[in-house]
């Protein structure tokens, strides 16, 4: 009578089967179809680890700078003062130059509280506002609701080292906040490659930059080259780009970068794309002396504009004022044949 086999003698011949079969396969699959399998698999793990590492922001926006914006800077307001009008004028007329003509995607990040997102969606663009600071999309989502028919498509928190668009899906991305606000030349091509991948093929990047020099300027029109805390900022400044305030003073500004123009164009291309030009916004009229009072006068602030724009790519100059504008593509890559 044939007995029942043990469960553990049952467990035995299982395992010894199993072992057989796998031993079988593994004969069966050639080893250089494997060899090639594993290879494949590895390369895209690794491609799936830097894109990841590529696209996700290694910490998140300074808070310092999360709290200027909150409680000390007036974004919404800037642009009522003279200079400020001076920065928007000169800003606008620049982006015009190089606008799309026909209805662009565009993606204003690190926009504030959406002065230019506001501007474009007017002149019919789909315009989709990034910025990290959630008082300005708060403040942009109520001047929506005044402004419907000129309102963004979109109001988004976001850091430029990490945006949410998919890729090649942009025809002109905003910069005019981010760069100046990573010290760290990591971030800042961070941010640059995140632009690249989602302009489409032949999209424009427009970008500001703040001058090296702005702080000694700044510093010594103002009078604050007196405390000697602010001279060591300033040296810093001159030397590193990297702009700290650790005591928050507010007329000190936050933590920033201070590019020189030649390093600017340097980053740009090489982050893979072609540079249009470098433009100073508002030059040496942001130095003119009763410039309130000069800009009211319409001849004498037409003249002051004139010469800015003789002057405002040339590379002595360009480093004068706070800002500068630069211009790039995404160049469209031909297919081999
Ligand atoms: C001086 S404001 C400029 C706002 C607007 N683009 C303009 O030109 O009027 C600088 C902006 O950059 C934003 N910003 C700072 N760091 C950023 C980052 N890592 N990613 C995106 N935006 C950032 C700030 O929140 C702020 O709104």
């Amino acid at each position: 009578m044939a007995t029942a086999p043990s469960p553990s003698a049952t467990k035995a011949a299982f395992e010894r089967r199993g072992a057989l079969e796998l031993n079988r396969l593994l004969r069966a699959f050639p080893r250089k179809a494997f060899l090639s399998w594993r290879a494949a698999f590895g390369t895209y793990m690794s491609r799936a680890r830097v894109r990841r590492r590529v696209r996700r922001a290694s910490r998140p926006v300074p808070p310092e700078i999360v709290r200027h914006y909150t409680r000390i800077a007036r974004e919404q307001s800037r642009f009522r003062s003279t200079r400020g009008q001076l920065e928007f004028e000169r800003s606008k007329e620049l982006i015009r130059r190089f606008l799309p003509r026909h209805r662009a995607v565009i993606y204003d990040v690190g926009g504030g509280p959406g002065t230019y997102s506001f501007w474009l969606a007017r002149r019919g663009h789909e315009v989709h506002l990034v910025d990290p600071v959630p008082l300005h999309l708060r403040q942009a989502r109520k001047r929506a609701k005044r402004e419907p028919r000129s309102a963004p498509s979109a109001f988004l928190v976001g850091d430029a080292r990490q945006l949410s668009f998919p890729s090649s899906s942009a025809d002109l991305v905003l910069l005019m906040g981010p760069l100046y606000h990573l010290p760290r030349e990591t971030d800042r091509r961070r941010a640059l490659q995140e632009a690249h991948r989602v302009l489409k093929p032949g999209g424009r990047l427009i970008g500001v930059g703040v001058s090296r020099f702005t702080s000694m300027l700044d510093g010594s029109w103002e009078g604050y080259l007196s405390d000697p805390k602010f001279v060591r900022i300033v040296r810093r400044d001159l030397r590193t780009g990297e702009h700290r305030n650790p005591e928050e003073v507010p007329a000190y500004w936050t933590t920033a970068f201070f590019s020189h123009p030649r390093e600017l164009a340097r980053e740009i291309r090489g982050a893979g794309f072609h540079l249009h030009g470098t433009f100073a916004i508002e030059g040496f009229v942001w130095w003119v002396p009763n410039l309130d009072r000069k800009w009211l006068d319409p001849v004498l602030r037409r003249r002051l504009l004139q010469l800015l724009r003789v002057t405002e790519e040339e590379p002595t100059l360009i480093g004068m004022g706070p800002h500068i504008m630069f211009v790039a593509r995404k160049p469209i890559r031909r297919r081999r044949s």
